[in-house]
């Protein structure tokens, strides 16, 4: 198969790396890309939003399956332009990626199958939102409605501060038009997993779970990020749990896309809050998490191409998808000041090393220097590697992703020092 990725992350690059390891591949490129997926593929230069120049590179390669990695180009309707010409696309239409681009959207879809999600209103002005803060006094989420990098999420933890927050989506326009719409939710507590439902539109592949750390210092303090690091598998997550999330959340979720005309094919992401009274859904994303993908490509044990195929053409039925039974730990290193403002150029060392067993090394913000005899890899965006390690438990993936990171290094390089630790993991109560 000639496969083309799109996207130019640590995600992008553990997909090219298990893509890479396909028997059915025959030729392989990622529009956008990094210095780690250039060993592996072809890079072409296209910017993700550029959907009329990613269908033109589609047909250029003469791609048998198009993998779209990041949201963007799913809302912009890339999977329904390929899906015109006749193109396989890994990742849903936009129609069904509303799923993660209108959070209101999202609460609506849920409220009406049933799944278990906030008490929530969304509201078009502050009259609105005023009148059910008056009425939920005490911790609300102000969320605003639209795509917003992740950022427009507020956690409030009175009336005054919701007040406020939303003041900043409507009137300061903090968000653009993202914040148009503001959804206002109940304030949960539990711990947290992300949840990956491969899915054809009507069937389901076995779910796998991840953690993600979004957090930028030690003991989840700090600013929040793109993600710093990520394990999987949760000690939580037992049969039982997955069952239930399919039956009470995924399979719902899937029955109303398809009853709406928008069959959901490609990766349902679900991130979930575990409640006292059972798993709640705080969002859903379109496509898979960064850097959740690092540590969960590893876990698949099915033949990747057949399972993004299975997907996009509608027989996921009649295939047997596996995730195996290790267990992954990624560390991310970003450059000094992320995510505020940082600088970028600096050389990578210590990336040819061998390094101990079961350890790979995903990147994101790299390039490759250009001039001199050979080409070099330096940093060139706020997160720059996902050092992962794997192994029978977490502890041993967590000591094998941090001796890889040792020989490591460039200048202003910040990570954190407990991703995988006892003291993050046992926050959850199993379920199971
Ligand atoms: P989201 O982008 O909706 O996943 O929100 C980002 C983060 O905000 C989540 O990972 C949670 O930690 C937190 N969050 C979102 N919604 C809620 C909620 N209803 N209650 C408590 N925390 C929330
Ligand atoms: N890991 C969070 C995300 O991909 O949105």
């Amino acid at each position: 198969m000639r496969v083309l990725i799109v996207g130019s992350g640590g995600r992008e690059h553990a997909l090219a790396w298990r893509i890479n390891q396909s028997p059915n591949l025959t030729r392989l490129w990622v529009a956008g890309g990094n210095a780690g997926t250039a060993a592996l593929a072809e890079n072409l230069e296209i910017r993700s939003a550029d959907i009329d120049g990613l269908v033109a590179a589609s047909r250029e390669v003469a791609a048998d399956l198009v993998i779209v990695g990041p949201e963007g180009p799913l809302a912009l309707g890339l999977a329904d332009r390929l899906t015109e010409l006749g193109i396989p696309v890994f990742g849903p239409s936009k129609a069904a990626a509303q799923i993660e681009a209108s959070k209101s959207f999202a609460l609506d879809l849920m409220r009406d199958a049933g799944v278990p999600c906030p008490d929530f209103a969304s509201v078009r002005d502050e009259a609105g939102a005023q009148a059910y803060i008056q009425n939920h006094p005490g911790p609300l989420v102000v969320k605003a409605d639209g795509l917003a990098a992740g950022k427009g999420v507020l956690l409030c933890q009175d009336s005054d501060q919701a007040l406020a927050a939303v003041k900043l989506c409507m009137s300061d326009r903090a968000f653009g038009e993202a914040g148009e719409i503001v959804v206002l939710e109940e304030y949960l507590s539990g711990p947290e997993v992300s949840v990956f439902a491969f899915c054809d539109g009507e069937h389901i592949a076995p779910l796998v779970a991840a953690c993600d750390y979004k957090r930028l210092e030690d003991g989840n303090q700090g600013p929040n990020t793109g993600g710093m690091g990520s394990f999987a598998q949760p000690d939580f997550w037992f049969p039982q749990l997955a069952s239930e999330v399919e039956q009470t959340i995924m399979k719902p979720v899937l029955q109303a896309m398809a009853e709406r005309g928008s069959p959901y094919k490609g990766v349902l992401y679900a991130g979930l809050m575990l409640t006292d009274a059972g798993p709640k859904v705080l969002e859903f994303n379109c496509r898979l998490g960064d850097p959740e993908t690092q540590v969960v490509m590893p876990l698949l044990a099915s033949d990747p191409l057949e399972l993004m195929l299975a997907c996009a053409q509608g027989n996921l039925d009649q295939i047997s998808v596996q995730w195996n039974d290790k267990n992954y730990v990624g560390i991310v290193l970003v450059s000094g000041g992320y995510p505020d403002e940082y600088q970028t150029g600096f050389e990578i060392s210590g990336l040819e090393a061998a390094g101990p067993e079961d350890t790979m090394v995903f990147h994101a913000g790299t390039k490759l220097a250009v001039g001199g005899l050979s080409s070099r890899p330096i940093t060139a965006g706020g997160r720059v590697l996902t050092v992962v390690g794997g192994g029978d438990n977490i502890d041993q993936a967590r000591r094998r992703a941090y001796s890889r990171l040792e020989q490591i290094s460039f200048q202003d390089a910040r990570w954190r020092q407990d991703i995988g630790s006892a003291a993050n993991q046992g926050t959850a109560k199993a379920k199971g």
